[in-house]
C-alpha cells in the first residue's frame, strides 16, 4: 500500500515512519509512505496556504488550491482520498479493515486552522474523524488511522497477534500478564501458570467477556 499525506508539517512523521512496525513495514516493502506539503504548490512569492474566511468569523481556513493540486499529482485509479474532519465517518476497527483488505494507495489530506475551504468535499472519497472532539490538525488523526490500517496488511505484524486483539470476535482482548509473578502484592491469577492449556483458554474467554462488559460500561454517556 503507497500512503501519500498532504501535510503543511511534515516533521510531524519523522518519528512514525523511522521506529517501530512503520518502519519495519516501509523496510519490508509492504509500505510507502510519501509527504506532500501545500506549500510547494503555491504559486506567490509568499507561498500562502491559508486566508481569512469569507463573511467573517475567527481564524485562517486553508486554501484548496495548494491542496488540490498535490492530490492531483499523486492521485490515480487506485487511489482512495481521505480528508481528515471532525465531521467524518468515526474511524474504526471495522473501517481500518475495510480500507486495509480493498485500497490500495491512499491520500490523507491533514486540515489545520479553522480547517479547509469546503469545496475540498469535490476532491475526496470520504471524510474520517477519530471522535467526537477538535484536535489542532490532521496529522495525529491521519498517524492513528494509517497506523491502524497499515497493522492489518497482511504480513505486517505475526498473524496470531491480530486475532485475539480487542474488537475481533465482537471482544475485547483478554488480560495479559508478564514477570514478575508478584508485583507489590498483585499476583498473576495462578491458573496462567498452571501449564494447563484448557483451563488456560476458558480463564481469557471469560476474562474476554469480563472485558468487553467493562468497555460498555466505559462507554455509557455520563
Ligand atoms: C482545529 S481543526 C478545525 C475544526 C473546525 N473548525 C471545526 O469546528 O470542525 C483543524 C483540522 O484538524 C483536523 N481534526 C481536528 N479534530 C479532528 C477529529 N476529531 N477528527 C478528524 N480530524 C480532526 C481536521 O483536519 C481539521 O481540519
Amino acid at each position: 500500500m503507497k500512503i501519500t499525506f498532504i501535510t503543511l508539517f511534515p516533521e510531524y512523521f519523522t518519528f512514525f515512519k523511522n521506529h517501530s512496525i512503520i518502519k519495519r513495514a516501509i523496510e519490508n516493502k509492504k509500505i510507502k509512505i510519501e509527504l506532500l506539503n501545500p506549500r510547494d504548490f503555491t504559486k506567490d512569492k509568499n507561498r500562502q496556504v491559508d486566508d481569512y474566511i469569507y463573511g467573517g468569523g475567527a481564524g485562517m481556513l486553508m486554501l484548496i488550491e495548494p491542496i488540490v493540486k498535490a492530490i492531483e499529482k499523486v492521485k490515480n485509479e487506485n487511489s482512495f482520498v481521505i480528508l481528515t474532519s471532525p465531521r467524518g465517518r468515526k474511524f474504526s476497527q471495522e473501517l481500518a479493515k475495510k480500507i486495509a483488505i480493498t485500497k490500495k494507495e491512499l491520500i490523507i489530506i491533514c486540515g489545520h486552522y479553522e480547517g479547509i475551504d469546503a469545496r475540498i468535499k469535490h476532491f475526496i472519497d470520504l471524510e474520517i474523524s477519530l471522535g467526537e472532539f477538535i484536535l489542532t490538525g490532521g496529522e495525529i488523526v491521519a498517524m492513528a488511522i494509517s497506523d491502524a490500517i497499515i497493522r492489518l496488511i497482511p504480513d505486517v505484524i505475526n498473524k496470531d497477534s491480530l486475532i485475539e486483539e480487542s474488537f475481533e470476535n465482537n471482544l475485547i482482548e483478554t488480560d495479559h500478564y508478564t514477570k514478575p509473578q508478584v508485583f507489590r502484592n498483585y499476583s498473576v491469577p495462578d491458573v496462567l501458570l498452571s501449564g494447563d492449556h484448557k483451563k488456560i483458554l476458558a480463564w481469557r474467554k471469560e476474562s474476554a467477556i469480563k472485558n468487553t462488559k467493562l468497555f460498555k460500561k466505559n462507554n455509557q454517556k455520563w
